[in-house]
């Protein structure tokens, strides 16, 4: 059993309470902090305790989950530094884009820090999570950690925190870029006579098969798959070569440089 303490109860601190609970029922004490206790109310009715008080929260916790967005972050650990939390007995977890080890660490005066990187499919079971151990995280923290994230999906480790940057891009910014070339794809139906929920429903099984494919065959490329669809002269290779008109992979490159580049702003604001 562990005493876990949520500092913001948001969408992603929300989903790994739920991965928590779903996992280990019954297993932790758990407090989740948050401004508007309102809003914290379905932790409760899930069993947990809420409060207002980011500090008695935090006291309690022996693992602390810091849920806050990344600018809220330092104003959030000076408070609790201020109310002298003993961070150097408590693990924390940090899911904050963008804010390095050594940030939270000078605010806390502690490194036993493990950051992470969701993604919303984790609501479901089927996020990809990476982890990345700080300096003073011991083995016991990081099996702790994995054990509290399981039933969130993939775990995947980095030892930089460089790779927790690329992660939060190739996995947690890349599903709103595949949203939006299903919604293009979508579009595209509804222009061609069908209704909005018959194109969605074509295009997110789609999407569902794709991806069980892809994980049906990992042992092949995922080119194999594609020319597996495509014959010489036919309609979808006609479609790819519009594909390789517009510059798909540029436009892919610069999506992910762009989210790369904001994570380094981030950095550089919040070191
Ligand atoms: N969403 C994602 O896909 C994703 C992926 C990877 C990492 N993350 C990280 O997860 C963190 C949270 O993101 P999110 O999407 O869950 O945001 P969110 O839903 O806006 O959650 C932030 C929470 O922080 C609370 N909060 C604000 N000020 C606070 C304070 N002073 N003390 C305690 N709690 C406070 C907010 O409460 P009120 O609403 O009551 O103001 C809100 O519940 C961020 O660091 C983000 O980088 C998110």
């Amino acid at each position: 059993m562990s005493t876990i303490a949520f500092i913001g109860g948001g969408n992603m601190a929300g989903c790994i309470f739920n991965g928590i609970i779903k996992t280990r029922p019954g297993q932790d004490k758990i407090v989740v902090s948050g401004p508007h206790v309102d809003k914290l109310q379905h932790f409760a009715d899930a069993g947990a305790s809420i409060t207002t008080d980011n500090a008695a929260a935090a006291q309690a916790g022996e693992v602390i989950f810091l849920g806050v967005k990344p600018q809220m972050l330092t104003a959030v650990l000076t408070e609790l530094a201020a109310a002298k939390v003993d961070f150097a007995h408590k693990l924390v977890i940090s899911m904050a884009a963008g804010f390095v080890c050594s940030g939270i660490s000078k605010l806390t005066g502690s490194d036993r820090i493990i950051r992470i990187m969701p993604n919303t499919p984790a609501k479901l079971g089927l996020g990809v999570i990476g982890i990345y151990y700080g300096a003073g995280a011991s083995a016991e923290d990081g099996a702790l950690c994995r054990e509290l994230l399981k039933g969130l999906g993939s775990l995947v480790e980095t030892s930089t925190e460089e790779g927790i940057n690329v992660i939060g891009c190739v996995a947690g910014s890349s599903p709103a870029f595949m949203y939006r070339f299903l919604e293009a794809l979508i579009a595209e139906t509804v222009k061609r006579g069908f209704s909005k929920q018959e194109a969605r429903e074509l295009i997110q099984q789609t999407a569902l098969g794709m991806a069980s494919m892809c994980i049906a065959n990992s042992d092949i490329p995922i080119s194999q798959l594609r020319e597996a669809v495509t014959s010489k002269g036919g309609t979808t290779f006609e479609g790819l070569k519009q594909m390789t008109a517009y510059k798909f992979e540029e436009m892919v490159a610069a999506a992910v440089q762009a989210s790369m580049d904001r994570t380094h702003e981030f950095e550089e604001m919040f070191a």
